[in-house]
């Protein structure tokens, strides 16, 4: 029991929502210079055992013991003192301050009363270039990207002196260079003896940083496993059978082009770019973090501005440049940033799946709220969405079920051309697959589908062609049977040659 290399230990925790029984006796311990891995589908309460650390929920029944003390956390200063820094799935900053007050927040140094920022400030720069970021401790934390803002993150963490680091999928929404960034941070803390409890849906990750797996099915840890197990066996733990595809990929005989991209051009932004999707395809863009793919997809479905160029459904050019526009004309967007656009969080799972359909019919001037629901509980039941019912509130689901309403919020909606940015971010290994099969019943039924994902094999796997872009534009196109990883990244680290006249425009010039 008294493990002196023990730093945390739960025991039998139980936490039900009204609804729900999150946590049903989950098990889990936590060693000095380790990184403990919890892995779980979507919903099975992963996030809601981490927050039982953080303080910001109280177990309903359970023990909680930190180096062999029970203990009590009742909130955030709690977990502080106890040394505990979660890293939470959705981050936890705020926007306005700058990176520096972010960082000590609460806690800044203070000289003759004031808040002495030259120390607070200098402070900031130490812990950041131990994380190895660059980034000003003055810049506002509303004008980093998500790498960054994690990196902050971690470098708040570290300015607490924690023993024990919680991280809450840090890597959903990091690019491949940036995951090598975080483990080489994660690895360094691990030599000083932190431990860390990692949370991913990645499994290739778990062998390659992780030390012990703790698996959690509907709410009970329900194996613990070294981190070198075979991921097919790490697969069956966690959802209870094996998956025999991977990338169930079935198309029928490509139709007419539905969607038709020609010269799209925001200046400063991406240049000149132009494809097809057909009916019954899908299309993957495949390119390095700020090619360009979401600023293109966006100006497609009339979200942002364009400067030159047409996007046409069926052969006919879309007329005006805004959503209401592209969705009239059968165009969906499930888009990267689910929290920001795909979703009204204070509404139920109801009427975030009926947020399209709704539109439509209410044009038409009739509802029926009966088939709505029919059809809601339908595609809610084939993408396996864990909830208490229709009616809970998005907000309280867990975050890859939230990314399951936005996608099946446009498959209810009859969409012809449906674009996917980053569509399995966040999901787990089995509702893959089932999110997979559902495109497959679209291009089945005729639909396009356009799909950007930063997860190779995925776009390998799925796609009939793969366009890659750098720098703001195509920068090539390969057929499935020829789209190898090292092809697509040679294309995505590729100087793309602008259109013909221009090129010869700078030649002469030299
Ligand atoms: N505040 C809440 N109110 C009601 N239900 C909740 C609340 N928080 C979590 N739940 C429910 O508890 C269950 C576990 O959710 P949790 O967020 O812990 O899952 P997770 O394992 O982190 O999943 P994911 O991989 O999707 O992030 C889910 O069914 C979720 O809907
Ligand atoms: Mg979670």
């Amino acid at each position: 029991m008294s493990n002196p290399d023990e730093l945390l230990r739960i025991e039998g925790i139980r936490k039900t929502f009204p609804g729900v029984v999150a946590l049903d006796g989950v098990d889990f311990d936590l060693r000095r210079g380790e990184v403990h891995v919890l892995l779980g589908e979507n919903g099975a309460g992963k996030s809601t055992l981490i927050k039982m650390l953080s303080g910001a929920y109280t177990p309903d029944a359970g023990r909680i013991s930190v180096g062999g003390q029970q203990v009590r956390v009742q909130g955030a200063q709690d977990a502080e003192r106890l040394g505990i820094a979660t890293i939470y799935q959705e981050f936890n900053l705020v926007p306005d301050l700058t990176v520096a007050e972010n960082i000590f927040l609460g806690r800044q140094p203070r000289r003759f009363g004031m808040i002495d920022r030259k120390r607070m400030e200098g402070d900031a720069e130490r812990l950041l270039r131990r994380v190895g970021v660059h980034v000003s401790p003055r810049a506002r934390v509303r004008e980093l990207g998500i790498a960054r803002l994690q990196m902050v993150e971690i470098a708040k963490a570290l300015s607490l002196d924690a023993r024990v680091l919680v991280m809450d999928e840090p890597t959903a929404v990091l690019t491949s260079e940036e995951v090598e960034k975080l483990f080489a941070i994660v690895r360094q803390l691990r030599e000083d003896g932190v431990g860390i409890v990692f949370i991913t849906h990645h499994l290739e990750e778990i062998a390659a940083l992780g030390d012990r797996v703790t698996v959690i099915r509907d709410g009970r840890s329900v194996g613990q496993v070294p981190a070198s197990t075979p991921e097919d066996e790490l697969v069956r733990l966690m959802v209870g059978r094996s998956i025999a595809q991977q990338y169930p990929r079935q198309r029928p005989d490509r139709g007419a082009a539905l969607l038709g991209v020609e010269g799209l051009t925001r200046d400063g932004v991406f240049h000149d770019v132009s494809f097809e999707v057909h009916a019954g395809e899908v299309v993957g863009i495949a390119g390095l973090v700020g090619a360009g793919r979401t600023e293109v997809v966006r100006a497609v479905f009339g979200a942002d501005p364009y400067d030159g160029g047409v996007v046409k459904v069926s052969g006919s050019e879309l007329k005006r440049h805004d959503v209401n526009a592209a969705m009239a004309a059968g165009i969906g967007l499930v888009p990267e940033d689910r929290k920001g656009q795909g979703l009204v969080l204070d509404a139920s799972v109801e009427e975030n799946l009926g947020l399209v359909t709704l539109r439509a019919a209410t044009r038409a001037g009739l509802v029926d709220r009966r088939a709505q629901r029919v059809a809601a509980e339908r595609i809610a039941g084939q993408l396996g969405v864990r909830m208490a019912g229709l009616g809970q509130q998005v907000r309280t689901l867990s975050g890859g079920n939230q990314q399951k309403v936005v996608i099946g919020k446009w498959l209810l909606a009859d969409t012809r051309v449906l674009i996917l940015d980053e569509p399995t971010r966040g999901i787990d290994v089995g509702a893959k697959v089932e999110i997979y099969q559902l495109i497959n019943e679209l291009t089945a039924a005729g639909a396009a589908v356009l799909m950007i994902s930063s997860d190779l094999p995925e776009v390998l796997g799925m796609s009939d062609r793969v366009l890659v872009m750098a720098q703001g534009r195509i920068a090539g196109e390969l057929a499935a049977d020829e789209a190898t990883q090292d092809a697509v990244m040679a294309l995505a680290v590729s100087t793309p040659t602008p259109h013909k006249d221009t090129e010869k425009e700078a030649s002469r010039g030299h």
